[in-house]
């Protein structure tokens, strides 16, 4: 049985932030949502965030998440201080304790597995996930023997000059047999430099204690100000990118690129610069996107061309020519082998196959058949001010340049909509509406003039 315990109550004074550190976004999740995401994977049977400064906040961000309890801690007085918040919390509880930083998004799932599985296999009161770093400073160096067997933790400021010259670091990141740390947890003391209560010092009391590098050290790889922000977010990102493109995906210009984690690409897409993929979005094979796109929580089909254009909450299927400067939005749904172009924004609509909006139009709340031609200009009214109304338009229809269908409004099939018509009524199969002023014509209007 394992408990995860999470390390979430500081300010994270060097973020200069109102909001608490553990709450800062990272590639569309929190720090905190992050690291939780990461304990799940172990299955832990209890998982506890110990919260303190803006809980109320944390708390209820958080508070969708299956099973977390939180223990507050009322006073920040150090690591060992927030551990000892957990006594009355696990009392009786005869498992491992699995302790995470809040402040430590990067972690794999597979390095906690590690961490756990050595730390059965050795009965150890406590394990200790380390890494060896090119730059230390700031973390608590950990010293082993020469067989490999550890001695002590230091913290970076309590070190010699001597002792900073060993890169093996503490992650933070620990896993406790949970009765052997309850009964020294009570004695830790504060007698160091920060007049803290020290975690790492309930370590140097238990033995056995072993340590496990991790492979990658950037996966220890800490947040405290907002470069390292920044710079969590370009290691997510290189993970996300290679794992595509050993996955058979070609990402012209990577750097200039940017993927959510939660996205996923079938090989032969090939993503073009400035492109930006958020969300839940899904891009099958064949198709090209981009230069200069944003989709979000979409779904794109085979062999589809996306071409500087914004795509939200939409789908559109196999074969559709997307752009330039399309805006799809709030569930537009388009067909196969469309062709929507420049400067098109659909709105919760239905487009049939083989349906064009190739030029300048807005089509709302609308429900368009297959291949309906929709002529440049075409608006559809749906908006009276109080509330949206649909149009819907048959198979095989045409609409003239600058028609405006004021909704609601239904439009039959094989049906021709003349140029400059505003369509208030309905218009049946195969009908020709026209529904504009006719033209007048004033003859010799000009004066002749006489010299
Ligand atoms: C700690 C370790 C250090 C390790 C480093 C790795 C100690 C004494 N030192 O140092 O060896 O190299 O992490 O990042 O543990 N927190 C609380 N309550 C508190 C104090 C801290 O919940 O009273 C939380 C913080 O919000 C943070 C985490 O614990 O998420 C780590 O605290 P921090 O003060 O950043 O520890 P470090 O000085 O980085
Ligand atoms: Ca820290």
């Amino acid at each position: 049985m394992v408990a995860v315990a999470i390390l979430a109550a500081g300010k994270g004074t060097r973020m200069k932030s109102k909001l608490p550190k553990v709450l800062h976004g990272l590639g569309g999740k929190t720090l905190l949502e992050r690291v939780l995401d990461s304990a799940s994977a172990i299955s832990p049977s209890r998982c506890l965030a110990i919260v303190g400064y803006g809980s109320d906040r944390v708390r209820s961000t958080l508070a969708s998440f299956p099973n977390l309890e939180f223990v507050e801690q009322t006073e920040q007085l150090g690591t060992g201080h927030a551990v000892q918040q957990l006594l009355p919390y696990l009392e009786g509880f005869t498992g491992d304790l699995l302790v995470l930083n809040g402040d430590a998004p990067l972690l794999r799932p597979q390095t906690l597995q590690l961490l756990l599985e050595t730390h059965r296999q050795n009965g150890n009161a406590a394990t200790i996930l380390t890494a060896q770093i090119p730059n230390p400073q700031g973390y608590g160096r950990v010293f082993c023997d020469a067989h490999n067997v550890f001695q002590q933790i230091i913290e970076d400021r309590d070190c010699t000059a001597a002792q900073k010259q060993n890169c093996r670091v503490n992650a933070g990141i620990y896993c406790f047999n949970w009765q052997k740390l309850a009964a020294i947890l009570p004695n830790l003391k504060s007698e160091n430099d920060q007049n803290e209560y020290y975690i790492t010092d309930a370590v140097n009391y238990l033995d056995p204690v072993t340590v496990v590098d991790v492979e990658d050290y950037q996966e220890i790889f800490g947040i405290n100000s907002r470069q390292n922000l920044a710079e969590a977010y370009q290691i997510l990102q290189d993970r996300v990118k290679e794992e595509m493109m050993v996955a058979g995906v070609t990402l012209v210009d990577p750097d200039s690129i940017t993927i959510d984690e939660t996205v996923t690409i079938e090989p032969d897409v090939i993503i073009e610069p400035q492109t930006h993929l958020r969300g839940k979005t899904t891009i099958a094979s064949g198709s090209r996107i981009g230069p200069g796109s944003l989709i979000e929580n979409s779904e794109i089909g085979e062999n589809v061309t996306v071409f500087y254009s914004v795509i939200s909450d939409s789908t559109v299927k196999a074969g559709s020519r997307i752009g330039p400067y399309t805006h799809l939005r709030g569930h537009a749904e388009v067909g196969e082998g469309c062709r929507v172009g420049n400067f098109v924004e659909i709105k919760k609509s239905q487009i049939g196959d083989r349906t064009n909006i190739a030029h300048l139009s807005y089509i709302g709340d609308a429900t368009l058949g297959d291949r309906v031609n929709v002529g440049a200009g075409t608006i559809t009214a749906n908006y009276d001010g109080f509330k949206k109304h649909p149009t819907v338009i048959g198979n095989g229809s045409k609409t003239g340049a600058n028609s405006v269908f004021v909704a609601p409004v239904t439009i039959g099939e094989n049906a021709t909509i003349a140029a400059g018509s505003v369509i208030t009524k309905d218009v049946p199969d195969n009908a020709l509406a026209i529904a504009r002023s006719r033209q007048s014509l004033i003859p010799d209007w000009k004066p002749i003039s006489n010299g």
